[in-house]
């Protein structure tokens, strides 16, 4: 890249609000709200798989399988914003997710894998296949919220 085009996008990410020491030590609260914006877009892809597990919403392929990608993606978005200097900052997480790592870090493995398996069989067009597995990917959350998250 020529060195008056570096130099302009350099000035963009910087104008944006990021300079390139802030990647390696963004401020907790900004951790916090960049990993419950992760959470929010979750909630946003899979609430319409839910519902065409539980047959309140149409099955509708095209988006199963877009939404899946998408979750595939997010899946491993927000984990280190759950940065131990984050500790304090007003959140619904539970101590928990600082004390027990061991067992976070077992829930967010298990909710990866099972989204990376809905990502693959929501290819297929198996109809009972993919529900089934909406719903694996849906006691994911629900496992962790349970002992990760306060009760809302
Ligand atoms: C490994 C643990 C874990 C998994 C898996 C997980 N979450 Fe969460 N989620 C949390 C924690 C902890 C919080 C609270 C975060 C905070 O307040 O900083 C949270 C918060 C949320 C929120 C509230 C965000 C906000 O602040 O407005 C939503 C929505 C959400 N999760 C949806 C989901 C969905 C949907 C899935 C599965 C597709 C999921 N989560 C999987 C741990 C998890």
């Amino acid at each position: 890249m020529n060195k008056r085009l570096l130099s302009i996008g350099l000035a963009v990410l910087v104008s944006a609000g990021y300079s390139l020491s802030a990647f390696a030590q963004a401020k907790p609260e900004t951790l916090v709200k960049q990993r419950q914006s992760a959470m929010v877009l979750q909630g946003k892809y899979f609430g319409p798989l839910g519902g065409m597990a539980q047959g309140k919403v149409p099955y509708d392929q095209a988006v199963v399988a877009r939404n899946a990608g998408y979750l595939d993606a997010l899946s491993r978005m927000a984990w280190d914003g759950f940065n131990p200097n984050t500790k304090d900052v007003k959140s619904a997480a539970l101590p928990a997710v600082y004390s027990d790592t061991a067992k976070f870090k077992e829930a967010q493995d298990h909710f990866i894998s099972e989204a990376s398996k809905l990502a693959a069989v929501s290819k297929s067009g198996d109809e009972a296949a993919v529900k089934a597995q909406i719903g694996a990917v849906g006691k994911t959350c629900g496992g962790c919220h349970e002992n990760f998250r306060e009760k809302q």
